[in-house]
C-alpha cells in the first residue's frame, strides 16, 4: 500500500494539504468555467421559442407587480413526480426572452411553467376573481380589479424596447405594429394574420369578456401561452439527437 503511505505525507503538512486543495480546486475551476468563454451561447436553440406578444409582455409585467412568483414557481424539475404532475422538465430556452426569468424558489400554489391551455378562459376569470369559488380550499388571493382596470398598452413601446436592448430580438416592425397588436389579441373577429406571423401560437381570444381591454385580459394572455410554444411531440434533447 505504498500509494497510501504517500498520502499520509500530505495530511500531516498543513501546508501541503492546503497547497494540494488549492491546485485541485483551481484545475476544476478552470475546468469548469474556461469554456464559458469562448462558447457562443449555454443556451440549447428550441424551435417554437419566441418572443412574448405585446400583450403577453404586459400581462407578465402584471405577473410581475401582483407577486404571483411569491407563490408559484416556473419551473419543472426532471424528476419523475414534478414531470407527471406537470409535463415536460421546463428547457433553458424556454426562458431565454424572460428578464427578469421567474423560476422561483416558493410554490405555495402550484408550478405555472405549463399551465397555458389546462384551463378555459373563463376558469381564470372565475379563479383569479375568486379563487376560493373553483377551489374551495384555495388560499390564493382575490384579485377581482383586476378586470376594472383599463388598459391601452400606452408604454409598450418604450417596455419592448427595452427588453430589445437586453437582448430579446423584437424587430423594429415588431415595434412599430405593438399597439395594433396589443388590442387586436382581444379581438376574435379582428384581422390577426399580422399578429400571428409575428407571433406564432399566440392566443387571441376576449379572455375576460368583456368589451373593455383589461389587465385581466392581459393576464390570461400570458397564462394561456406559458408553456405552450415548444412542440414536445417533436422536441429531442441535443444529447439525444
Ligand atoms: C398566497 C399565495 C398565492 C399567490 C400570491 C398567488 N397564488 Fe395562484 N395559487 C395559489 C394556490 C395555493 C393555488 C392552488 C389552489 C387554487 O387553484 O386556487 C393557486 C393556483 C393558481 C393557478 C392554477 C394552477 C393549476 O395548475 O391549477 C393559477 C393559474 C394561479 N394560481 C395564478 C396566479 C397568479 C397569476 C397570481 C398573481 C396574480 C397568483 N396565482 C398569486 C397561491 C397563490
Amino acid at each position: 500500500m505504498g500509494f497510501l503511505n504517500k498520502h499520509q505525507i500530505i495530511e500531516r503538512s498543513p501546508t501541503l494539504l492546503l497547497v494540494g486543495s488549492f491546485l485541485v480546486v483551481s484545475i476544476g475551476g478552470i475546468v469548469e468555467i474556461a469554456p464559458l468563454f469562448y462558447l457562443e451561447n449555454t443556451i440549447e436553440e428550441v424551435e417554437g421559442m419566441r418572443p412574448y406578444s405585446p400583450l403577453e409582455l404586459t400581462g407578465r409585467d402584471i405577473y410581475i407587480r401582483e407577486g404571483c412568483y411569491n407563490c408559484h414557481s416556473q419551473m419543472i424539475r426532471p424528476m419523475r413526480d414534478e414531470v407527471e404532475r406537470y409535463g415536460h422538465y421546463s428547457l433553458a430556452a424556454e426562458s431565454m426572452y424572460d428578464h427578469p426569468f421567474q423560476w422561483g424558489s416558493k410554490r405555495t400554489g402550484p408550478d405555472v411553467a405549463r399551465v397555458g391551455g389546462r384551463y378555459s378562459d373563463a376558469w381564470h376569470v372565475d379563479h383569479m376573481s375568486d379563487p376560493q369559488s373553483v377551489v374551495p380550499e384555495s388560499i390564493m388571493p382575490k384579485y377581482a380589479f383586476l378586470m376594472d382596470v383599463e388598459i391601452e398598452g400606452e408604454y409598450i413601446q418604450d417596455l419592448m424596447e427595452t427588453h430589445r436592448f437586453v437582448g430579446v430580438p423584437y424587430t423594429d416592425e415588431m415595434i412599430a405594429q405593438a399597439s395594433a397588436d396589443f388590442k387586436v389579441q382581444v379581438d376574435p373577429f379582428g384581422d390577426t394574420d399580422g399578429l400571428m406571423e409575428r407571433y406564432p401560437n399566440a392566443v387571441v381570444s376576449n379572455f375576460d369578456m368583456q368589451p373593455e381591454l383589461t389587465e385581466m385580459d392581459a393576464l390570461i394572455a400570458y397564462l394561456q401561452m406559458l408553456g405552450t410554444l415548444v412542440d414536445f411531440s417533436t422536441f429531442t434533447p441535443a444529447a439525444s439527437r
